[in-house]
């Protein structure tokens, strides 16, 4: 197991199991880490900090200022490859769950930029407690990391779920992690993923729908679940699927029903890229029965569907990622730019109907990428995967940048 070079922050909170903490950083060492120790007043008195700075080569940090000193808890948040809080307390779990900061520990998590290591450790009753699950449940959808507890006896006295897991394991997941992230950055995220037309019924027969065979969507479907992402794709009627396995599909008929799954999975996505060609319009009134030919044109009447992308934009947190797509016949890149500020998305992929071998159906596309910052980045004539994977890439890129993953 090697963790050659690795900068770990390793912050220590008041659990008994506080007592392993030397333990574990002496073995990242071992690995080849370079640790970094924080602790709170509370773990002070579970172990001794001059045991965790001996073990670590380092002094350790308890407060953010040592007299004169102010101890950098944005530069330590942005130095570390990781951090771990481990054991973490009921109670710094709270806290790191609210966004609260009374000492230095929550002050670096909150600077931190690099993937967060949870450990918590706490008695079963406790790890239980509605208000626990809750703050595990928040952590995670901020894009935490949790190392679940371990079954065995408990400072209480009693036996159950609630140990910190063994210094071993925590080595072993973070080993593992680093490997992984070599070549799939985007493990532990969740993305979601609009793909394909959608139907709009006219009568029991007949429908309003477009070209779309959600080609391209399925193909970043299977880029972001081969980049390690937990990929839910929500997929208007068409025959293909995507090639990933991993990849969860959710079929629809309607925009209506795409917007209702997209708006439930979008709560917890990380990532949302909305590939589909989405009705923007539907009939008023589905007929009940098939509409009978007679001798007068009929007309039908047609109202908005619901904007997805525009929907999400609006409910966007600072954790999540949000692209757009952009169908343009003219005056591509200035209305593509529109759609940018006026969805609230980080990204719009502008695509051509304009040239050849792009759009509907095709194996090959053309886009442009649109950031936020300005940037307008034309790619050229590629295989739907080869763009599907450059999306992925900005993707990552832009998250890198600007999110804590
Ligand atoms: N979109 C959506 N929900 C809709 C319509 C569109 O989520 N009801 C999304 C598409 O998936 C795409 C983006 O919005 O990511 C832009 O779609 P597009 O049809 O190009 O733009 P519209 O906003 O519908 O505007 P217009 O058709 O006038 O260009």
């Amino acid at each position: 197991m090697s963790l050659t070079g690795k900068k770990i922050i390793l912050a220590v909170t008041g659990s008994i199991a506080a007592y392993k903490a030397p333990h574990f950083v002496r073995l990242l060492i071992k690995a080849g880490a370079e640790v970094q120790v924080l602790h709170t007043d509370a773990a002070a008195q579970f172990v001794s900090p001059l045991s965790l700075a001996t073990v670590s080569g380092k002094p350790v940090y308890a407060t953010a200022a040592d007299g004169a000193t102010w101890n950098n808890h944005v530069a330590l948040g942005l130095w570390a490859d990781a951090m771990v809080v481990a054991p973490c307390s009921a109670n710094t779990l709270g806290k790191l769950a609210n966004g609260l900061c009374d000492n230095i520990l929550c002050a670096v998590y909150l600077s931190a930029r690099c993937p967060v290591f949870i450990a918590p450790a706490m008695d079963e009753d406790m790890r239980k407690h509605p208000s626990t699950l809750a703050n595990l449940n928040k952590l995670e959808a901020y894009g935490n990391r949790i190392i679940p507890t371990e079954y065995g006896a408990l400072a209480s006295g009693l036996t159950g779920d609630g140990r910190m897991a063994e210094p071993e394991n925590m080595l072993h997941l973070l080993s593992t992690f680093f490997e992984s992230i070599s070549h799939r950055p985007l493990v532990g995220l969740k993305a979601l993923v609009t793909a394909g037309p959608t139907y709009e019924r006219i009568d029991p027969v007949r429908f309003i729908g477009n070209f779309s065979t959600g080609k391209m969507g399925m193909a970043i479907a299977d880029a972001l679940a081969d980049k390690g992402a937990e990929v839910t794709l929500i997929l208007g009627p068409v025959e293909r699927r995507p090639d990933n396995k991993a990849v969860t599909v959710v079929n629809i008929e309607s925009a209506q029903e795409m917007y209702e799954s997209a708006m439930e999975a979008g709560k917890t996505a990380h990532i949302a890229v909305l590939s589909a060609a989405v009705a923007d319009y539907k009939p008023a009134t589905i007929a009940e029965n098939k509409i009978k030919k007679n001798e007068n044109d009929i007309t039908i009447l047609l109202t908005q569907t619901s904007d997805i992308l525009a929907a999400l934009g609006k409910i966007k947190q600072s954790w999540q990622t949000l692209i757009g797509f952009a169908l343009e016949t003219e005056n591509e890149v200035e209305n593509a730019a529109k759609k940018l500020n006026s969805k609230n998305a980080d990204m719009i992929v502008l695509n051509s109907l304009m040239d050849a071998g792009a759009g509907f159906g095709h194996d090959t596309n053309r886009i442009t990428l649109l950031l936020r910052n300005g940037s307008v980045t034309p790619l050229p004539l590629q295989s739907k995967k080869a763009a599907a994977s450059a999306i992925v890439d900005k993707i990552i890129q832009l998250r890198h940048v600007e999110k804590t993953v």
